[in-house]
């Protein structure tokens, strides 16, 4: 299993270009599945996850194709993938493929909305909460389609003549069920309105494509989203946002470390409550057409209130990051998580480093420290992992964090990255 190992050594300075949105990409991805023409989405990142959902999807009869590089990309430049069902050959989505990652339970919507029929392993992913599927099952209900739950599957079936347009409001926000509802209703007869619907840009993202595609949505980046369904829909080119997690989690690198690094292509209207936060901690923040510059010279960080909540609330993928730079301000810093319930696991990891954290239900108050020393460290989730590498570049002797294969799942090219503006990391493969 490849470890990943990190001597901390100072500054960095330079530029880090932002990679493609990751929760934006695997819906988007799944959104080729409604229609049998082409949909061709640029700024692809490449990550395990993407590479994930391909298999998953090539089992519903969707093809792809993956572009060669243009005249002026580099090796950090996202990919174009082209991806196309023609028909879909088979509706069910297996445990063994599902497990994984819980972004495949998504293929529900558009299963059902394109074949009328879908069953779908009841979904994995990474373990940070019991992470339910009850409102995925009444929103889809909502629209006239008829569930149950069995030997871990969910079988969906829709009504004859296919899913009806209704009216959903979501008891509490979720990012997934209101992707599903957003392609379910896409293709549904008559007119959906989905209420309190999750306004995370990703959800924009995917309905700016829907749109492209050919579907009628109102209300894009609201909470109140109408659709009026359509019989089908065609192929599109888009482009995949910017990865605002990847942007926040670098920022709290060059915050936590020093120094002065661009992030090429970030961009700050995605990630304000984030940027409010860092600004707080002493680093400056510049944001200009050309991404958004992080800086700290000399100051000492500053401890920070955080509390999670849906966009545009501070975002939850962020908090593990957070807490890392807390542990070195100078005073106590109060963070909150309100997402999930199982979202603290890197702190024992992080105390391994000499962090002082309490966690009192869902809060942890992180009292900063002088100095992290550098200790083997356990990756336990994607966003967690990360948490770990931010504490490692600060970190004296060298910091071991194992099981990367969390990071690979949504950080492109991170030691590259990274290493390029002057960090000192390496990957060790195998073992
Ligand atoms: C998406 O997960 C993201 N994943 C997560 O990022 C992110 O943390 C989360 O949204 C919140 O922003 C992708 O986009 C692939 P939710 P999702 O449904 O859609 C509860 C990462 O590291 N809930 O918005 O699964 C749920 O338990 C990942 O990239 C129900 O109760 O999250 C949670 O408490 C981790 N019933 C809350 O809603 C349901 O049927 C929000 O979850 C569905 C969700």
């Amino acid at each position: 299993m490849d470890k990943i190992l990190i001597r901390g050594n100072g500054a960095l300075n330079g530029t880090i270009p932002i990679s493609g949105a990751k929760n934006a990409a695997l819906p988007l991805m799944i959104a080729s599945l409604l229609t049998r023409d082409a949909l061709t989405l640029e700024n692809m990142p490449r990550l395990a996850d993407v590479d994930a959902l391909i298999s998953i999807l090539s089992n519903h009869g969707v093809d792809y194709r993956v572009h060669g590089k243009r005249a002026g990309d580099d090796a950090m430049t996202g990919r174009r993938i082209e991806f196309q069902a023609r028909e879909i050959v088979d509706t069910t989505a297996p445990y063994d493929l599902v497990r994984k990652m819980r972004a495949s339970f998504w293929v529900i919507g558009p299963l059902l909305a394109r074949a009328g029929i879908a069953k779908v392993s009841l979904p994995g992913g990474c373990a940070i909460g019991t992470r339910p599927i009850d409102l995925f099952i009444d929103g889809l209900e909502a629209l006239g389609a008829q569930i149950d739950v069995e030997g871990g599957y969910v079988n969906a079936k829709a009504p004859s003549g296919g899913l009806k347009g209704g009216h959903y409001v979501f008891p509490k926000v979720s990012v997934g069920a209101t992707h599903v509802l957003l392609m379910a209703a896409s293709l549904a007869q008559g007119d959906t309105t989905i209420e309190n619907a999750a306004r995370e840009p990703e959800v924009v993202d995917l309905a700016n494509c829907l749109s492209a595609m050919g579907a009628k949505i109102s209300g894009i980046g609201t909470s109140t989203l109408r659709i009026s369904g359509v019989s089908s829909l065609h192929g599109a080119r888009h482009e995949v946002l910017p990865d605002r997690i990847e942007t926040g989690t670098f920022a709290a690198c060059v915050a936590m470390t020093g120094g002065d690094v661009l992030l090429k292509g970030a961009r700050a209207s995605l990630l304000e409550a984030a940027l409010d936060s860092l600004k707080s901690t002493g680093a400056e923040v510049e944001t200009g057409n050309d991404g958004i510059r992080i800086r700290r010279n000399g100051n000492e960080l500053q401890p920070i209130n955080v509390t999670t909540d849906p966009y545009p609330g501070f975002p939850t993928d962020l908090q593990a990051q957070f807490m890392a730079l807390a542990t070195k301000a100078k005073g106590v810093s109060h963070i909150t998580e309100t997402i999930f319930e199982n979202r603290f696991m890197h702190v024992q990891e992080l105390a391994r480093l000499g962090a002082n954290i309490d966690v009192s239900g869902q809060t942890a108050t992180v009292t900063g420290v002088d100095k992290l020393s550098g200790a083997p460290v356990m990756a336990t989730d994607l966003r967690a992992s990360m948490s770990l590498v931010i504490a490692g570049l600060v970190a004296d002797g060298v910091t071991e964090v194992n099981r990367v294969y969390h990071l690979d799942r949504g950080f492109e090219l991170l030691e590259d990255k990274l290493s390029a503006v002057g960090a000192n990391i390496e990957r060790i493969t195998g073992g």
